[in-house]
């Protein structure tokens, strides 16, 4: 039997490139501010919240930010996220996410999202998935971003299983930490397999089956 009986999945670089949509975003804002920023920087951001993501960025920044000023900041970079997010259409679901979305149905496999975006929602209805997952669980949720458990512990409670029952897919360091910290094994894809502590890795959801992922302890 399996031993895994439900998947939570990451959003922004897992199931739709979002990510790289964040990453144009904030380059944008920083090179209004003049400070430096690369994809580098940008591999920090993946998975923590928005202002988060803005201190991270500000470590960099040659003078001081008042809180009404990174407020403005985070505020410009969600308008410039959410202007590129008005052309996303379903050729932005990653290789692989709807044979496996697919697979698990069948499988009878229960599935959620579990991201620290305020902008999961209509992120999920623009590409067409907004039906696909039985729990959702975003930014909206949660008061502490991954790498804390909060947001995969609420996901797997919401569908009724224990963590050990639950995978968790992740492309960010903090969000395999949180999944970790949650009790649920981790499959890293893209950017996070260079996570020495994750369960499984796979380049991407084209190179894993379904067995692999229902079976993580004895991949
Ligand atoms: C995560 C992204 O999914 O959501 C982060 O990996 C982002 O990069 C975070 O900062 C918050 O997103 P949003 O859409 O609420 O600004
Ligand atoms: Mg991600």
């Amino acid at each position: 039997m399996n031993k895994i009986r439900g998947v939570i999945f990451d959003l922004d670089g897992v199931i739709v490139s979002t990510d790289e949509y964040h990453f144009q975003a904030w380059n944008k804002l920083a090179e209004t501010e003049g400070i430096p920023f690369d994809r580098g920087d940008n591999e920090r951001l993946r998975g923590v919240s928005r202002m988060e993501s803005l201190e991270i960025i500000l470590e960099k920044a040659t003078r001081g930010y008042s809180e009404e000023e990174k407020l403005v900041m985070a505020t410009r970079k969600n308008e410039i996220y959410r202007e590129s997010l008005k052309n996303l259409t379903p050729s932005d679901i990653l290789p692989g996410v709807m044979d496996v979305l697919e697979g698990f149905r069948s499988r009878d496999v229960k599935m959620a999202i579990g991201s620290s975006s305020k902008n999961a929602q209509p992120i999920l209805a623009a590409v067409g998935l907004d039906d696909a997952f039985e729990v959702v669980v975003d930014g909206t949720h949660i008061e502490r971003s991954k790498p804390d458990p909060q947001v995969f512990s609420m996901a797997g409670e919401q569908l009724g299983l224990s963590p050990g029952e639950c995978l968790v897919v992740e492309d960010a360091d903090a969000g395999v930490d949180a999944g970790l910290a949650a009790g649920m094994p981790v499959l890293a894809v893209g950017a996070a397999t260079g996570h020495s502590g994750a369960t499984i890795k796979a380049s991407d959801l084209t190179a894993i089956t379904l067995d692999e992922m229902l079976n993580p302890a004895c991949s």
